[in-house]
C-alpha cells in the first residue's frame, strides 16, 4: 500500500501507460497551485495531455476565488491541459469528461458510488469529496486551451480540515481504510483519456454526465454574479448549463454558478 500510495511516474505507469493524458507529467512535492502551473504551461504552448501533480499545494485555488485546502499526502491534487477542437461556450464538456471519469474511477477502485453536484463538485454520501477548477484560454470564440484542476479527498482525516460551509467527505473515511492514490489516479487517467478521445471524435459526454448528477429534481438556489436564482433543477443541456424552473414558472438557463441544494445539508 505504501508503495502504491507514492505519487511517482513509475507507480502511475505501473497501472496504466498513457497515450495522451499524463504521457508528460510534472510531479511536485510542493507547489503553489497545480492549476497556476498548468495555465502557465498552456500559455507558453505546451502540448495537451500534460499532467501537473502535487503532493501539497501552498495556494490551492477553488472556484469563485476560494481556497482549496488539503494536508500533504492526503489527496489527489492535479491539473490536466486539454486543447480540444471546441468553442469556448462548449468548454464545460471537457470538465464533464473529467467528472464522469472521476466517478467511474472511484467506483472501480473503491466500489463507492460518488455523484456530481452541478457544475463540478464530486459528492460522496452528501459530503464534498472533491472539486474541479476549469480555466480557459481562447482566440475569440474558439477555445485555445482548457486546464482542468481536480482535488479529491482520498486519505483525508476529516478532522484535520478547517471549518467549511459544505461538509467534507473522504474515501478513507467512508471505507475505513486507505486508498492507493497512484492506482486511483492511473484509473482516472485511463478512463478520462478514453472519454476525451471520444469527445474529440464528436461524442457528447452530456448524457453520461447527466446520469451521475445529484442536482436534478432538487430545489436549488444558484448564486450567479448578478443574482440568486431559486427553483427546481429540471435538467442540464449539452453545454452543461443548468435549467431551473422558477416559482414564477419561467425556465432559466444558468451556465455557471454556485449551487445550494435546498432541503439538504449542502
Ligand atoms: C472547488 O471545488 O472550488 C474546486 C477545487 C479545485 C481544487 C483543485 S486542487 C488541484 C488544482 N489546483 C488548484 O489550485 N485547484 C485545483
Amino acid at each position: 500500500m505504501a508503495e502504491a500510495d507514492t505519487l511517482t511516474r513509475e507507480a502511475i505507469w505501473a497501472v496504466y501507460t498513457p497515450r495522451l493524458l499524463g504521457r508528460e507529467m510534472e510531479i511536485y512535492a510542493e507547489i503553489d497551485s497545480t492549476n497556476t502551473r498548468a495555465v502557465a504551461l498552456a500559455q507558453r504552448g505546451a502540448p495537451e495531455g500534460i499532467l501537473v501533480l502535487a503532493d501539497h499545494q501552498t495556494q490551492g485555488r477553488g472556484r469563485l476565488g476560494r481556497q482549496w485546502f488539503a494536508p500533504p499526502g492526503s489527496s489527489l491534487l492535479f491539473s490536466l491541459l486539454f486543447r480540444p477542437p471546441l468553442m469556448v461556450s462548449q468548454a464545460q464538456r471537457v470538465a464533464m469528461v473529467c467528472a464522469v471519469a472521476a466517478v467511474e474511477a472511484i467506483a472501480e477502485v473503491t466500489g463507492l458510488t460518488a455523484q456530481i453536484k452541478w457544475p463540478n463538485d464530486i459528492l460522496l454520501e452528501g459530503g464534498k469529496l472533491g472539486g474541479m477548477l476549469t480555466e480557459l484560454g481562447g482566440h475569440g470564440a474558439a477555445l485555445d486551451y482548457a486546464v482542468v484542476g481536480m482535488g479529491l479527498n482520498v486519505n483525508l482525516d476529516l478532522a484535520s480540515l478547517p471549518p467549511v460551509m459544505t461538509p467534507p467527505a473522504s474515501l478513507s473515511a467512508a471505507l475505513g481504510r486507505k486508498v492507493p492514490r497512484a492506482v486511483l489516479l492511473a484509473t482516472f487517467l485511463r478512463r478520462a483519456e478514453a472519454l476525451y478521445e471520444a469527445l474529440k471524435g464528436g461524442w457528447s459526454p452530456h448524457e453520461a454526465w447527466r446520469e451521475h448528477l445529484a442536482t436534478l429534481g432538487q430545489r436549488v438556489a444558484v448564486g450567479t454574479p448578478e443574482e440568486v436564482i431559486e427553483g427546481l433543477a429540471e435538467d442540464v443541456d449539452a453545454d452543461g448549463a443548468l435549467l431551473v424552473r422558477t416559482d414564477e414558472g419561467s425556465l432559466r438557463r444558468i451556465l455557471a454558478g454556485d449551487v445550494t441544494l435546498r432541503g439538504e445539508r449542502l
